[in-house]
């Protein structure tokens, strides 16, 4: 994928923005992805998480759920650094596309409700403008902050998945997946 072909899209939230990932966010990346709760909670982010990785999540993951119809954000403080991460993906069903998201947040960054203010913000977005009006996501089941964050964000409960991902680690994993259900009202 070449980089230049894809639409630059920033999002303005309360006291961040969502921007694409660019070249020099790698260094942020290996050190906050270093984390317990990552390990635990994002089976598909590599662990240890070298500096290979960053570059190809950069240079060639993010750019290529872009180019598949999703997007890949930062969350960025407003100050062009890296505090946590967002994406949609878009999966093709016979029902038609359903976005999957997907978010963490750099740990010193935490407890202030960002990546549901960030949800918030791009799945109304990625409804209008990227044609995913069925959004999903799912997480370990005890991972209770990422509940509360979907949750908060729109995206409701829908079922329990009892052994439903196995871990790097090997063991089963019991997981939860939550729907969007539309936009909320600017009040709640
Ligand atoms: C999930 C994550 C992105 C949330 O970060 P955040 O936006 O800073 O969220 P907060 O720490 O403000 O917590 C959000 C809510 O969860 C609650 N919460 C946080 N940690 C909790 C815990 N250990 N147990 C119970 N509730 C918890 C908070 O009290 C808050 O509740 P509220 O909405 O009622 O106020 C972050 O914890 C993270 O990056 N975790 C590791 C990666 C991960 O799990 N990603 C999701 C994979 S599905």
């Amino acid at each position: 994928v070449d980089d230049d072909f894809l639409p630059v899209v920033c999002l303005v939230g309360e006291g961040f923005v969502l921007r694409s990932w660019r070249p020099g966010d790698e260094a942020t990346l290996v050190e906050v992805l270093d984390d317990p709760d990552i390990e635990r909670f994002m089976n598909t982010v590599p662990f240890p998480y070298t500096r290979d990785d960053a570059h190809t999540w950069v240079h060639e993951l993010a750019p290529d759920i872009s180019a598949g119809g999703g997007a890949a954000f930062v969350i960025d403080p407003g100050d062009g650094g890296v505090v946590g991460s967002l994406s949609i993906r878009r999966q093709d069903r016979a029902g038609g596309p359903v976005g999957i998201a997907g978010y963490w947040v750099a740990a010193p960054a935490r407890g202030r409700g960002l990546a549901a203010r960030a949800l918030r913000l791009a799945a109304p977005w990625a409804a209008a403008h990227l044609g995913l009006g069925r959004q999903e996501l799912k997480h370990d089941l005890a991972n209770l902050a990422s509940c509360r964050t979907a949750t908060t964000a729109g995206f409701s409960a829908t079922a329990v998945v009892v052994g439903g991902e196995v871990h790097r680690d090997g063991t089963p994993r019991d997981i939860e997946r939550h729907t969007w259900t539309g936009p909320l009202a600017p009040d709640r």
